[in-house]
């Protein structure tokens, strides 16, 4: 009912004005050495990278923003027009091809530019080519679309991969923290049952494993299962609990308390809340922003939101009552997708709201409402943001205190030098005067 009411007032006329999605890349090879580790090692595919199936997800996601955005929507133009979208990878392979291939899907073969064909055909040749294949009017093959995607350096993107010790480096202390917790062994020693179960079942050594293992084994199981490499063949219940727990332990380790979120969240919701301002105040012509990154990043951003949490996560874990009635108690999936849209209200020229979407999906936000005022959107997430986030994830006072013991330590080296360098002229001198004296008497002597 609330899903009609939105689309028919929409329908009527609340204009979208903007379209912020965050995404994470789609399948790809596996990371972490466990399962037929030595296998994937030789194939050289124990590298994280994007696979086939990853690249066809994304195309595909692409293809369903074309359907929303260009035909539905009308926001966007048919054809690619860098005046209206921008596009930020972090600097990872699987983003940046992740964003590659879901371009192709919004900008399909067909949709790419044409060349004025009454150029002098010269014109079309770099300076080392005399001879070339004519396309005839398609710049690329097939009216392909080429699309810029943007990059940070790692130690600068604090937007996009925040937890990152290299951006944030505080994030580390909050980590190991986490997964040095009393709620970590509490979760490890319940899980006891499912390791030695699941050990039994792989033919391994249970003695070691933890719920890190777990979370590990169950992350290249994934890519194992997307991709279609062999897989062990592990009973139904022993594979949903593994599942649970993947999340859970994910959870743990990026968001047990609050704080950490809502510290890590900050950079990104600024963006987010700037690119807002700059539509409302027509100082950008940008309507659409995709940002590519990681299953660390939604799942940050789904917490901030309210949309999960450690605790609901645990809750279901446990079997539990489940205090968040929005819950969202699975791992977020290859591909998996957060937007954020904002629109003009009808007749109401200056007000604007918000909805978020999750794979498609429209969520509750701001305490339970599918659309939410701009304005409590916007106090809500200041309110969450934290002040100073360069002090607070050690950023500045790291510099500092490196660029304060640098300047000890030189202090101490050139003191020292001095003191070699003055110990060296009085010995030196001393040296000179017993010299002089030794001739003097010798002198006294000949005389
Ligand atoms: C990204 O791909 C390049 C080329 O295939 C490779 O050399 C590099 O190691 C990859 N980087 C990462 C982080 O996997
Ligand atoms: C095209 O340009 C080239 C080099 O500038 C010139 O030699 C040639 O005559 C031009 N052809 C025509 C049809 O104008
Ligand atoms: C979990 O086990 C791994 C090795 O399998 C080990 O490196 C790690 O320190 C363990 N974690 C905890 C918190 O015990
Ligand atoms: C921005 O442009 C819209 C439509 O052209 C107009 O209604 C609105 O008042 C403008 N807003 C500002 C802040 O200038
Ligand atoms: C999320 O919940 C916290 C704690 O209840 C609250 O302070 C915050 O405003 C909520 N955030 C959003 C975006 O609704
Ligand atoms: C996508 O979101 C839905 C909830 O709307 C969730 O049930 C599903 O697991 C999510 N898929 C992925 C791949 O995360």
């Amino acid at each position: 009912m609330i899903f009609l009411l939105i689309l028919l007032s929409q329908a009527f006329g609340d204009q979208l004005v903007l379209s912020q999605i965050l995404w994470r890349n789609g399948a790809c090879t596996p990371t972490y050495c466990n399962w037929k580790c030595k296998e994937f090692e030789q194939q050289g595919i124990l590298n994280g990278q994007l696979t086939p199936i990853g690249t066809r997800q994304h195309y595909v996601l692409g293809q369903w923003l074309r359907k929303r955005y260009i035909e539905d929507l009308k926001l966007l133009s048919q054809f690619y027009n860098e005046a209206e979208i921008y596009i930020e990878s972090t600097d990872v392979n699987r983003t940046i091809l992740s964003a590659l291939s879901n371009l192709q899907g919004m900008y399909p073969a067909g949709t790419g530019p044409k060349i004025n064909p009454d150029l002098n055909r010269s014109y079309l040749l770099p300076p080392n080519q005399k001879e070339f294949e004519d396309f005839g009017d398609a710049a690329l093959p097939g009216l392909q679309q080429a699309i810029p995607v943007h990059v940070r350096e790692k130690q600068l993107d604090i937007y996009l991969k925040g937890y990152d010790a290299l951006a944030c480096p505080r994030n580390e202390e909050f980590r190991n923290s986490n997964i040095n917790s009393k709620l970590y062994y509490q979760i490890n020693s319940k899980a006891q049952s499912l390791i030695s179960d699941f050990t039994q079942q792989l033919g391994i050594v249970a003695s070691q494993l933890n719920i890190t293992d777990l979370y590990e084994y169950q992350d290249t199981f994934d890519s194992c299962e997307y991709n279609g490499y062999d897989l062990p063949k592990l009973k139904e219940s022993t594979q949903s609990q593994m599942k649970l727990l993947q999340y859970l332990y994910f959870s743990l380790e990026h968001n047990i308390d609050f704080e950490q979120t809502r510290l890590l969240a900050t950079p990104f919701f600024r963006n987010l809340l700037l690119n807002i301002e700059n539509v409302i105040n027509n100082q950008t012509e940008h309507k659409f922003r995709i940002f590519s990154a990681h299953a660390a990043t939604v799942q940050l951003i789904l917490n901030a939101l309210n949309l999960t949490s450690f605790e609901c996560v645990k809750q279901v874990y446990l079997n539990e009552k489940v205090q968040n009635k929005n819950c969202i108690y699975t791992f977020p999936g290859y591909a998996s997708n957060i937007i954020f849209e904002l629109y003009r209200k009808l007749g109401h020229g200056n007000q604007y709201y918000v909805q978020v979407l999750y794979n498609g999906t429209l969520m509750p936000i701001c305490n339970n409402q599918y659309k939410c005022d701009y304005e409590e959107f916007k106090s809500r997430i200041q309110f969450q943001n934290v002040k100073d986030y360069e002090d607070e994830c050690l950023i500045s006072p790291k510099f500092k205190k490196e660029a304060a013991s640098f300047i000890l330590k030189a202090i101490n080296v050139v003191i020292t030098i001095l003191f070699i360098i003055s110990f060296c002229i009085i010995y030196l001198l001393r040296r000179q005067s017993k010299l002089e004296e030794y001739t003097k008497i010798v002198q006294q002597f000949d005389a």
